[in-house]
């Protein structure tokens, strides 16, 4: 992981208000600063709900916090009727860096297809942000010894629709679903494994440097206690986190070690 600046990003999914989302980041902006944190060589986001952007990027502009922030979802169309959705000139904005991209949840509970999932990328890239598109097998596909196929097939499915500049911007995390919020999470070798199958995918179908720019994180079950193991790993750029970023000191624990 020695090319890529590491990125922590903490998905809070649907947690904290715009009260409790401010006093987080500002709770983990002390605790980085006492920790003499680098911001230079490791990137910290957090992926609030919509209803908290607003108020975290008032604070992170007022106090100057160098924590970066995104949004977990994003719509296809840029305005017009439909009612609910939220539109990536809108988060852009709001002073957002990253956006979420097909989380499995996401997948999951609503109509998102590959086709919706390349528009999304699309639309987060047209808006000048970068998308964070997450993959991963469940535990059939891991049953059936297909997960790295599986993986970077999802991974293709939205890079055979971008060119290279565009493919370069692209962050993907893998994360296993049989690992999202069970404590279950991947051995470092199989993080490994899958972060290097996508690697090498991105580099045969686009380049080296493509290959090279593009940040894999890992996600599922990430912890204090495991993340060293697995940033130690050289394909391996970072964590998406789910439960464990609900908690300032223990989030903040895992920047430190990354
Ligand atoms: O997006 C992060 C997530 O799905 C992992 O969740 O709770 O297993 O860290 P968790």
């Amino acid at each position: 992981a020695a090319k890529r600046k590491p990125l922590v990003a903490g998905n809070w999914k649907m947690n904290f208000d715009h009260l409790e989302a401010t006093y987080f980041v500002q709770k983990l902006s002390w605790l980085l600063k006492d920790a003499r944190f680098n911001y230079r060589r490791c990137e910290v986001a957090l992926f609030p709900s919509f209803t908290s952007l607003r108020s975290v990027q008032v604070l992170v502009e007022a106090d100057k916090i160098h924590i970066k922030y995104g949004a977990q979802a994003v719509s296809v169309t840029n305005q017009g009727a439909f009612t609910g959705d939220i539109s990536a000139d809108m988060i852009a904005h709001l002073g957002c860096s990253y956006v979420i991209i097909g989380h499995s949840e996401r997948r999951k509970y609503h109509p998102e297809d590959d086709a919706n999932i390349v528009d999304q990328v699309r639309a987060v890239l047209a808006a000048g942000m970068r998308p964070i598109l997450c993959v991963g097998e469940s535990f059939e596909e891991r049953r059936q010894g297909i997960e790295l196929d599986f993986a970077v097939g999802q991974v293709r499915d939205v890079t055979r629709d971008l060119n290279e500049d565009e493919a370069a911007k692209l962050i993907v995390a893998y994360e296993p679903v049989w690992a999202i919020g069970t404590g279950m999470v991947a051995t470092p070798d199989s993080a490994q494994d899958a972060a290097h199958a996508i690697r090498a995918d991105l580099e045969q179908t686009f380049n080296a440097d493509v290959a090279n720019s593009v940040r894999i994180l890992y996600g599922g079950s990430v912890t204090s206690k495991n993340a060293a193991e697995l940033i130690g790993e050289p394909d391996v750029d970072g964590f998406l986190v789910g439960g464990a970023s609900l908690d300032a000191n223990e989030f903040a624990r895992i920047c430190r070690i990354a």
